[in-house]
């Protein structure tokens, strides 16, 4: 399905009650999950049925994190194995079913425990960038609010709403960087579909679960939605061989130049 919006949609679990038993605590060594895509290009299946775009691990690597693969068709029981194991999970962009998709169906158990976590006091981000933002909004509004936007390949400066100063994801953003990011066009945009802002707040789902950080308007004046924030958990691996065996070192990227990633992990 679709090109995929761009832009990061953070998972917001809520603010209120951050949990005391956490408060104090850092994670030194946070280890990231990024959700593998099924290979649909015919001429990149005979390296593997499933990848994860290299860009998404340089990204989450340059923040200090490692990375774990999420593959896809396990089972709930090692789905939720890996779940309390890691700190947060990517579900990243590409192109996918939002519904019927391996994909869709695994990052929609990451979205159940999550959901679960929260209730019981404890945080697990979830990320989502392009068809991940989609995903997100599926996976809350419980059906598909996206409508086509004419926002394919262009470069943007934020609309920070008034909720960006104090939100998790920007507050700690230094004023040079916020500034630059709501004036210069820093952010790049390759989707035909988004959120749109009225079907955000005709949705009582979506309005209710999520704040709007930022909009954008398309080329047509279309105004669509992006972003929001993530809490700290301290899930870890039982211990360091386990770690060791999961992370994505065990694997090497390929270097795919037709593909627009470039560099692709395959499994
Ligand atoms: C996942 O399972 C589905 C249904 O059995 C199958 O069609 C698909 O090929 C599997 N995908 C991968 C990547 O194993
Ligand atoms: C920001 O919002 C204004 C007012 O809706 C709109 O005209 C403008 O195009 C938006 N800027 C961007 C970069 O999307």
């Amino acid at each position: 399905m679709a090109q995929a919006v761009l832009l990061s949609v953070l998972l917001l679990f809520g603010c209120s009650s951050f949990p005391r038993l956490h408060t104090l605590k850092i994670n030194q060594r946070p280890i990231i999950g990024i959700l593998a895509q099924e290979t649909l290009d015919a001429d990149l299946l005979r390296y593997g049925k499933t990848y994860i775009a290299a860009p998404y691990v340089k990204y989450l690597e340059s923040a200090g994190c490692r990375v774990v693969p999420v593959r896809l068709n396990l089972t709930n029981d090692e789905y939720e194995k890996i779940f309390h194991s890691i700190n947060g999970i990517i579900f990243p962009g590409g192109s996918s079913d939002l519904k019927t998709s391996a994909f869709a169906k695994a990052a929609k158990k990451f979205y159940e425990l999550a959901l679960k976590a929260f209730d019981a006091g404890d945080y697990f981000p979830i990320w989502g960038t392009c068809l991940g933002l989609q995903l997100l909004s599926v996976l809350t509004a419980g059906k598909n609010l996206l409508t086509n936007t004419d926002s394919e390949n262009i470069a943007l400066p934020l609309n920070l709403t008034n909720a960006a100063a104090s939100s998790k994801m920007f507050q700690k953003f230094p004023p040079d960087v916020y500034h630059a990011l709501s004036s210069e066009p820093l952010t790049g945009n390759f989707h035909d579909f988004s959120i749109s802002v009225k079907a955000f707040l005709e949705d009582e789902k979506l309005s209710k679960f999520y704040s709007i950080l930022s909009t954008n308007n398309d080329r047509k004046g279309v105004e669509f939605v992006s972003t929001m924030e993530a809490r700290k958990n301290f899930h870890h691996f039982k211990n360091l061989k386990e770690e060791e065996a999961t992370l994505i070192y065990n694997y090497s990227p390929r270097y795919v130049p037709t593909s627009s990633y470039i560099q692709v992990y395959f499994f």
